[in-house]
């Protein structure tokens, strides 16, 4: 096959998303969009009480690389504790996909950034203050 701009994983990750789809009660939500063109990312997350994302589910309005990055970002955090996901950088998210065009890396912030907006949401509906979420990158 031709190589295109995309890695394998990339592809594969855009073709056959993993955890697509929309979590009905989930206990934390994320949603990030940017003006500019109208892309949109959301991520749900089912935490439970030890702290476990025991399931995440993404629905994503965006290009190929924000799919590839959402997709792969839901198989970077699912069965892993809220600390550990605290510290997520979209830079590896671009790693485990096998890097990602210089154009398209703002695609893996939106997924850093759905994910750290979810965080929130869920320590907000604790009771406590969201800022944790920042102090930890
Ligand atoms: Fe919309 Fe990149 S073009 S986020
Ligand atoms: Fe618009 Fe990737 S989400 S360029």
């Amino acid at each position: 096959m031709a190589k295109g701009p995309y890695s394998e994983k990339v592809m594969d990750h855009f073709m056959n998303p993993r955890n697509m789809g929309e979590i009905e009660g989930a206990n934390a939500v994320g949603e990030v969009g940017n003006p500019a063109c109208g892309d949109v990312m959301k991520i749900f997350l089912d935490i439970d009480d030890a702290g476990i994302v025991k399931d995440v589910k993404f629905k994503t309005f965006g290009c190929g690389a924000a799919i590839a990055s959402s997709s792969m970002a839901t198989e970077l955090i699912k069965g892993k504790k809220v600390e550990e996901i605290l510290a997520l950088t979209n830079q590896a998210i671009v790693d485990a996909l096998g890097g990602l065009p210089p154009a398209k890396i703002h695609c893996s912030v939106m997924a850093e950034e759905a994910i750290e907006e979810a965080l929130k949401d869920f320590y907000i509906r604790k009771g406590e203050d969201p800022a944790i979420v920042q102090k930890m990158k």
